[in-house]
C-alpha cells in the first residue's frame, strides 16, 4: 500500500514541478543525435527528464544536449582484456546522464555532479592535469583528450546525474568517460571517428586518474547493443554482438558494496606482472600464449605467474566456450563456465575476495532447482558485484534469496549489507538534441 502512494505523490510532486518551473515546459521533445537506436524505457526517460530538469535549476536555462551512457557487467573474460584476450560485456540499465549547453562564457567549462555534489570549473585555455577531487579527473581527461586533438570546445556547462553504483565493478568511471565524450562531440560539432572514442576514454583514465584499465570498459558502453552481449578480441578490436536469450535468461547482479582499498594497486600489479611474463617468454603479450608453449615455460616462470598466465590462457578459451553455449542455448554448461571463470580468479589470479566468494557459493546452493545456472565475480575485483546466470521467471526470487541469505549471515560481522538488481540489457552510449518548442 505504501508503495503506490508513495509513487502516486512522487507523480503528482514532479507535475507539478513541470507546470510551474518556467523551463520544463519549453523542452517537450527530444530528437536522438547520435546511435539513433530506440532507447531502453524506463529508466532511461525517466533519467533523462531528471537530468533535464536539474539542468535548469541549476544553469537556469535549457540544456541543448544530454549524453547517455550505460554501465557494463562481463559475463566473462574475466582481467584479459589488458592481455590483448576475448571478453564478453553487456551494457546494463544503470546510466550516467549528462545534460550540457555552451555557457555565457567562452573557454570556461562548469561541470556539476549530482551524486558528489561539487562542482569545478575548468579554463579550457589553461593546460589540463588532475587534480582533486578524484572524479572530476575522469571528466578532465577526457576534455584534455578532446583538446589535445586539436579540437575546439566551446564554453559549456554540465551537468552529471547517475544511476550506477559508483565502485561496484559496473563501470560507472568508463560510463562518466563516454558520457563527457557524447557531450563534447554534441558541444564541439566533431565525431570521434570507429574506435577513437573508447581509446580517448581509456587514456583518460590512465593519465588522469591513474588506472592503468584494458579497453573493455569504454568500448562495451560506447558500442553496446541491447539484447546482445559483446565479443570483443581486445587484439585486433573487433566485436561480434551476441545475441542474449532474454525470453529465458536473465542476469542477477548482487552488489556486495563491499571494496576492499587494495584493489586499485593490485590491478596495477596484476597488469605489470602479466606483462613481465610475457616478457620473459618473448611473447607480445598472454594472447599469444599457448598451453604448449605454457608448458615449456615451468623452469622459467616462478609458481604465482604460472597460475597468472594459466589463468589468462583458459579464460580466453572459455570466452569463446561460453558463447558457443549460448549460441547453442547449452545452458547448464555456459553456467558452468561461469563458476570455473570465478574459481580461476579466486584461485589463480586472485583478485576475489571473501564476500564474492560467498555470494558464489550461495550461487551454487540455490543452483538449477532454484533457476540459477552460473555465477561468478564481474569487473576488477577485490569486492563490488558477483553476476548470476539465471532462468528469467525465477530471477526476482534469486535476487530476494541470495540477498536475504547473505545479510542475514552476516548480521553479527562488520560489513555492508548487499543489494540486488535483475539486470536488463542496455544500448551502447547515445546522445539526445533537445528541442525548444
Ligand atoms: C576493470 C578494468 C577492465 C578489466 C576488468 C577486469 O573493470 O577497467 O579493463 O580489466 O577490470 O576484467
Amino acid at each position: 500500500m505504501l508503495l503506490p502512494v508513495t509513487l502516486l505523490l512522487g507523480c503528482w510532486g514532479f507535475a507539478h514541478f513541470l507546470f510551474n518551473h518556467p523551463f520544463c515546459l519549453t523542452i517537450c521533445s527530444v530528437i536522438v543525435l547520435m546511435n539513433a537506436d530506440i532507447l531502453n524505457k524506463g529508466c532511461v526517460e525517466s533519467g533523462r527528464d531528471a537530468v533535464i530538469a536539474k539542468f535548469e535549476k541549476r544553469f537556469n536555462c535549457n540544456p541543448d544536449f544530454v549524453s547517455i551512457a550505460p554501465g557494463r557487467v562481463n559475463l566473462i573474460g574475466g582481467h584479459v582484456d589488458y592481455n590483448r584476450g576475448l571478453v564478453l560485456p553487456m551494457a546494463v540499465d544503470r546510466h550516467t546522464f549528462i545534460a550540457g549547453a555552451k555557457g555565457e562564457e567562452a573557454g570556461i567549462l562548469t561541470v556539476h555532479s549530482i551524486r558528489e555534489n561539487e562542482s569545478f570549473v575548468v579554463d579550457l585555455a589553461c593546460p589540463m592535469s588532475p587534480a582533486q577531487p578524484n572524479w572530476t579527473n575522469y571528466v578532465r581527461g577526457v576534455v584534455h583528450g578532446f583538446l589535445s586533438r586539436g579540437i575546439e570546445l566551446p564554453g559549456l556547462n554540465m551537468l552529471i546525474d547517475s544511476t550506477i553504483p559508483s565502485g561496484s565493478g559496473l563501470s560507472s568511471s568508463a560510463s562518466l568517460e563516454v558520457a563527457t565524450a557524447g557531450i563534447l562531440e554534441a558541444a564541439s560539432g566533431v565525431m570521434l571517428k570507429g574506435n577513437e572514442k573508447p581509446k580517448l576514454c581509456q587514456q583518460a583514465e590512465h593519465e588522469f586518474a591513474n588506472v592503468p584499465c584494458g579497453i573493455m570498459d569504454q568500448f562495451s558502453v560506447t558500442f553496446a547493443k541491447r539484447e546482445h552481449m559483446l565479443l570483443l578480441d581486445c587484439r585486433d578490436e573487433s566485436i561480434e554482438q551476441v545475441a542474449f536469450d532474454h525470453e529465458h535468461l536473465a542476469l542477477a547482479v548482487i552488489n556486495s558494496q563491499v571494496r576492499h582499498e587494495l584493489s586499485q594497486s593490485e590491478y596495477a600489479m596484476r597488469r605489470e606482472s602479466c606483462e613481465s611474463i610475457s616478457t620473459t617468454l618473448g611473447l607480445e603479450s598472454l594472447r599469444e600464449l599457448t598451453w604448449n608453449r605454457l608448458e615449456q615455460s615451468r623452469g622459467q616462470l616462478d609458481e604465482l605467474s604460472f597460475l597468472r598466465a594459466e589463468h589468462v590462457v583458459r579464460e580466453n578459451e572459455r570466452t569463446l566456450e561460453f558463447v558457443h553455449y549460448m549460441k547453442n542455448a547449452d545452458w547448464f554448461q555456459a553456467g558452468e563456465m561461469l563458476y570455473q571463470s570465478h574459481a580461476s580468479l579466486r584461485e589463480k589470479f586472485q583478485v576475489s575476495c571473501a564476500e564474492l566468494d560467498e555470494l558464489v557459493d550461495a550461487a551454487r546452493q540455490v543452483g538449477l532447482t532454484g533457476g540459477v545456472l552460473g555465477a561468478r565475480m564481474t569487473g576488477a575485483g577485490f569486492g563490488g558485484c558477483v553476476i548470476m546466470l539465471v532462468e528469467r521467471e525465477k530471477a526476482s526470487d534469486v535476487v530476494s534469496k541470495i540477498v536475504e541469505d547473505y545479510n542475514r549471515s552476516g548480521a553479527t560481522l562488520s560489513r555492508p549489507r548487499a543489494s540486488g538488481f535483475v539486470a536488463e540489457s542496455a544500448e551502447g552510449a547515445q546522445v539526445i538534441k533537445c528541442a525548444v518548442g
